[in-house]
C-alpha cells in the first residue's frame, strides 16, 4: 500500500475563504478522486463556526484549537467533545499563532486521544519535533514563524530545517508548512522526506480555488 500524504488548508481568520466558501468546498469536491489517485489526503481547517458546513458537505475538516477543559460548568473555551458530533475529526494544536505550554499541549493531546480524534502538532523548530515525537499524535508539522504568510517557502529558504525535522520525527509523519504557494514547493518538501504541507494563504488568498489546490496536488505526482 502507497504510503498516506497529507494537505492540510489552515484558513486562519482569512475573510476571503468565509466570503467564498461554496467554491472552496466545490474546489475540495471536484479534486477528491485526484487527490485520491496521488494518496493524499486534503484536510480543511476553517474557523470554528465554518467547520460545520464542511464536515457536513463530507470534506475532511479540522479546527484550528481546542482546550482541555471538561464537560460542565466553564465558558468560552472549546471543548473537545464538540467535534465528533460535528463530523469533525480532529484540531491543529500549538500553531506559531496560537502557542501553548508544554504541560497544556499534552493535557490536550490526552484528551483528544481519548475521544478518537486527530491531532496535528505545530512546531516552530527542528528541537521541537524532537520534543513532540514523543507524544502519540498523528502529524507534525513544522513551521518557521518568519516565514509564514509571505512569498518565501519553506521549502526553499530551509531545506535543512525540513531534513532535520524528518529525522527527529520519529516516525510521526512530518508536515511542512510557511510561504508555501505552489506545486515546486511541495515538489522539493516531499524530496527531502516531508509526507505533506500545511498551508494557509497561498490557498486562502488565491482567485481561483481549483486551480491552486490542483497545482499544489501536482506537487505530489
Ligand atoms: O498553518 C499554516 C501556516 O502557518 C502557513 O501559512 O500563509 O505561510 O501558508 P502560510
Amino acid at each position: 500500500m502507497n504510503i498516506m500524504r497529507y494537505l492540510i488548508i489552515n484558513l486562519k481568520q482569512y475573510i476571503e475563504p468565509i466570503e467564498r466558501k461554496d467554491e472552496l468546498k466545490n474546489a475540495i469536491q471536484s479534486l477528491e478522486e485526484y487527490s485520491k489517485k496521488l494518496n493524499v489526503e486534503i484536510i480543511i481547517v476553517p474557523q470554528f463556526l465554518e467547520a460545520n458546513f464542511y464536515a457536513w458537505h463530507n470534506c475532511k475538516t479540522f479546527v484550528q484549537h481546542v482546550d482541555f477543559e471538561e464537560p460542565g460548568k466553564g465558558t468560552g473555551y472549546m471543548l473537545p467533545e464538540t467535534l465528533p458530533v460535528n463530523k469533525v475529526e480532529g484540531t491543529l494544536l500549538n500553531h506559531s499563532e496560537h502557542r501553548l505550554k508544554f504541560d497544556v499541549i499534552e493535557k490536550t493531546v490526552e484528551r483528544l486521544k481519548k475521544l478518537n480524534l486527530r491531532v496535528c502538532l505545530c512546531a516552530k523548530n527542528s528541537l521541537e519535533v524532537k520534543k513532540f515525537n514523543k507524544l502519540n499524535i498523528d502529524f507534525i508539522a513544522v513551521e518557521p514563524p518568519k516565514l509564514i504568510g509571505g512569498d518565501i517557502s519553506v521549502s526553499s529558504a530551509k531545506p535543512q530545517l525540513i531534513s532535520n525535522s524528518v529525522k527527529n520525527s520519529n516516525n510521526i509523519p512530518l508536515l511542512v508548512g510557511a510561504g508555501i504557494k505552489n506545486k515546486d514547493d511541495v515538489k522539493k518538501a516531499i524530496e527531502l522526506g516531508a509526507k505533506g504541507i500545511l498551508i494557509a494563504s497561498g490557498i486562502a488568498k488565491s482567485e481561483n480555488y481549483y486551480e491552486t489546490i490542483k497545482d499544489l496536488l501536482e506537487g505530489f505526482e
